[in-house]
């Protein structure tokens, strides 16, 4: 299945979405995509068809939040405590995501005419060379694209990503491009992997798990939780329609996210040197 799946809603289904998009519609969701192998299990399949059917999902979910009008979606597609399973299902894993990657630039019409820009976010060098080369394709080819963003978090771990902020924070005072009195949450948030996208309105989690997995620790401080029991290959536009009506429930308790803008200038140039630093990382990959 292609990135962005195009099968038609039912009458039902569509008359509810624009019931819902009557309401206040969350910018940007996040999600835990959990429950692949529990799903195949239960299905009697194997391993790896639980995540290719999770795949397929993911394909859906984001026909649905396109139709809904989201605009952004970010998944946790690989964490980095996933390199302690089976080295046959990481290579499981890192098959599927090869391949994906080169579906998708095989078909680069179809999601240049979606106008989807597809970011990764994670520590690009616990991967393969072979996929990595890949990935910085697919991200190079869709930056400019502004229509939806899918942000893929790959081998990922907040924990790791704030270090890797950290890091950059320190490197930028030693460096004397930055002031010690300069760092602050909005410096901080614009050195994450996330850069300047806003933060998620939602994260939903799927297959009943109660926890965040180290999943955008810092982005979520005001998101709507939504744990839901549904195994992930089962999720349907009911599931996300519950989630979206039940942040609408709520909406005006929730606080609102802020768009991130810095004003200090010499901060906004040690930011962007950050962006041109990722550009040319991404680049030296191909
Ligand atoms: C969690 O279910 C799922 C994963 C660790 C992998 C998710 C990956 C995909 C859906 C494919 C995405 C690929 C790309 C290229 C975006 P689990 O394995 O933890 O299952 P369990 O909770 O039932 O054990
Ligand atoms: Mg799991």
């Amino acid at each position: 299945m292609s990135w962005i799946a195009n099968s038609p809603l039912t009458y039902l289904q569509q008359f509810c979405v624009n019931v819902i998009k009557c309401g206040p519609i969350p910018k940007h969701i996040a999600i835990i995509m959990d429950g692949n192998r529990r799903y195949a299990t239960k299905a009697k399949v194997e391993k790896a068809e639980g995540h290719t059917r999770g795949f397929d999902k993911l394909a859906e979910a984001l026909q649905w939040c396109l139709e809904l009008g989201i605009p952004e979606v970010t998944v946790y597609a690989f964490s980095i405590e996933n390199f302690k399973r089976s080295q046959s299902e990481v290579d499981t894993l890192m098959k599927l995501a090869t391949e994906k990657f080169q579906k998708l630039l095989d078909e680069r019409e179809k999601i240049m005419a979606e106008g989807v820009c597809i970011r990764i976010i994670g520590n690009m060098s616990l991967l393969s060379q072979e996929l990595r080369k890949l990935i910085a394709e697919a991200v190079l080819m869709t930056k400019d694209n502004n229509r939806a963003f899918l942000n893929v978090a790959f081998a990922y771990t907040a924990r790791d990503e704030m270090v890797n902020t950290a890091r950059k924070v320190v490197e930028g005072v030693e460096k004397g491009a930055i002031e010690a009195d300069d760092v602050d949450e909005d410096l901080i948030s614009r050195c994450l992997y996330t850069g300047d996208r806003q933060d998620p309105d939602i994260i939903v989690r799927t297959s009943g798990e109660v926890r965040f997995s180290d999943y955008l620790l810092w982005q979520i401080s005001n998101s709507y939780i939504c744990f839901t029991e549904v195994l992930w290959p089962e999720f349907c536009i009911w599931h996300l329609l519950a989630c979206v009506f039940k942040y609408q429930r709520c909406y005006n308790d929730l606080k609102k996210n802020n768009v991130k803008i810095i004003k200090n200038e010499r901060v906004k140039s040690f930011v962007e040197g950050l962006e041109q630093e990722k550009l040319m990382q991404l680049k030296s990959y191909i």
